[in-house]
């Protein structure tokens, strides 16, 4: 089984982030998360979870309604003295959902200010999977410049956009066809999909 960071930033669409953390740790993957001060108030507002300083493995859980033995950390996002925070610590990759276009910008500038944006770092420069579920539009030419330099240095661009052809009826749906492609690049096994000519 793997060990899988995912990363939920300030942009809109929380829901991937959750569902990602969900899928990997119902495969059996170790999982730790990691959210920016605006993907937690983000989260709050759109899904109305609030991540707590106190027992968040615990309220997480509850939330995904997630039963059982699993393996889940949160990690703080201003603790540059995490593990995760050294390419020495072991990883098998990095999702970012959503990614907000101000994450992109600092993980292409390479500057690195808190724990999500130096991990992003690290995953690039150990060149493990870093797959960004990125959310804005319209795109400026900054935007498109950033996520071009991210492709470049190895990230793999996945811009939150569902399609229709498997005919989608409800948001669950939606949110599963953007996470399970997501999952596919990462190169996890999942349920998510109902793939074309099945
Ligand atoms: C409700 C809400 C939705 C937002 N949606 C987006 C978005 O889709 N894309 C984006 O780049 N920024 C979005 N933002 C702005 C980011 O949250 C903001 O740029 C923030 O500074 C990003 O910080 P972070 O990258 O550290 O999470 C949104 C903000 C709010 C309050």
């Amino acid at each position: 089984m793997g060990r899988y960071t995912v990363i939920v930033t300030g942009a809109s669409g929380s829901a991937y982030g959750m569902r990602a953390v969900e899928q990997l740790l119902v495969g059996g993957h170790e999982v730790t998360l990691l959210m920016t001060d605006a993907g937690r108030e983000v989260t709050a507002f759109e899904l109305g979870f609030d991540l707590p300083l106190e027992d968040p493995v615990d309220e997480l859980l509850r939330f995904l309604e997630i039963t059982g033995t699993v393996s889940l950390r949160v990690a703080c996002c201003h603790d540059l003295f995490d593990p995760l925070a050294s390419g020495s610590h072991p990883s098998d990759g990095t999702l970012v959902a959503p990614a907000s276009m101000g994450f992109c910008a600092a993980v292409a500038a390479g500057t690195s200010t808190n724990l999500p944006e130096r991990v992003a770092d690290v995953t690039l420069k150990e060149r493990r999977p870093l797959v960004m579920v990125v959310r804005e539009t319209p795109l400026s030419l900054i935007h498109l410049r950033n996520l071009t330099t991210l492709a470049e240095s190895g990230a793999s661009i996945i811009p939150a956009c569902p399609a229709f052809y498997h005919r989608p009826v409800t948001i669950d749906d939606q949110v599963n066809y953007v996470v399970g492609k997501a999952l596919d690049v990462l190169g996890v096994e999942h349920g998510l999909l109902k793939r074309w000519g099945e």
